[in-house]
């Protein structure tokens, strides 16, 4: 998996949006806005082959839980593979999230963390998963997105009082890494 894998998936679905992985560095400063040290449930849209996931993996705490959300079968089914109880893989779209997370019994998530690509959605596809988002969110709770544009802070200021946003250069292309939440943001 990897590159190779991002191609081959990408041709014959453009919703994949990228012929590589996110960089460690792109992954590293998302993790930063993670607190890793207690249990947290964390929903992840378009998490691809896994590269963010296997990382939250291995740093979350034995009661923390993931719901892995991606539209790619081929995605999805090497996701299964990484076999982890505190995992849970769902073929179908970020769309869905709500009824996903109500299936899971969850009443809320801690984290959102989203590869999506946001700039292919009609805006009120954009709209209607950002409003799902701050509405599934604790009182705390972050939307982590990360786009190759800036073009998503306007539709978040609408969901969330607070959005910050920083840039990883490290990245091809460089990364916009988006912070929001109902919460004003520090590290
Ligand atoms: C730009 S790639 C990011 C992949 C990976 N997270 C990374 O950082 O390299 C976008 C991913 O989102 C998935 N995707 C696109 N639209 C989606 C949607 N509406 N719901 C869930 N996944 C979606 C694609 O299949 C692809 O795996």
């Amino acid at each position: 998996m990897g590159t190779l894998s991002y191609i081959k998936n990408f041709i014959k679905d453009r919703q994949v949006a990228s012929i590589t992985p996110t960089s460690r560095f792109t992954i590293g400063r998302v993790c930063e806005h993670i607190n890793f040290e207690k249990d947290i449930r964390i929903v992840e849209f378009g998490p691809a082959d896994g590269v963010f996931t296997k990382v939250f993996l291995k740093k979350l705490s034995p009661g923390s839980e993931i719901i892995a959300i991606e539209t790619n079968r081929n995605f999805a089914e090497a996701l299964r593979d990484l076999r982890d109880d505190r995992l849970t893989v769902v073929n179908k779209s970020a769309e869905q999230v709500r009824e996903i997370v109500q299936s899971k019994n969850w009443e809320k998530a801690d984290y959102i963390i989203s590869g999506i690509p946001f700039s292919f959605l009609k805006k009120d596809v954009k709209n209607r998963i950002l409003k799902e988002s701050a509405d599934l969110l604790t009182e705390e709770g972050r939307f982590l997105g990360y786009q190759t544009s800036s073009h998503l802070k306007p539709y978040l200021a609408e969901y969330f009082p607070s959005v910050d946003t920083e840039m990883e250069y490290l990245n091809i292309p460089p990364m916009c890494i988006y912070i929001a939440g109902r919460q004003q943001i520090t590290k």
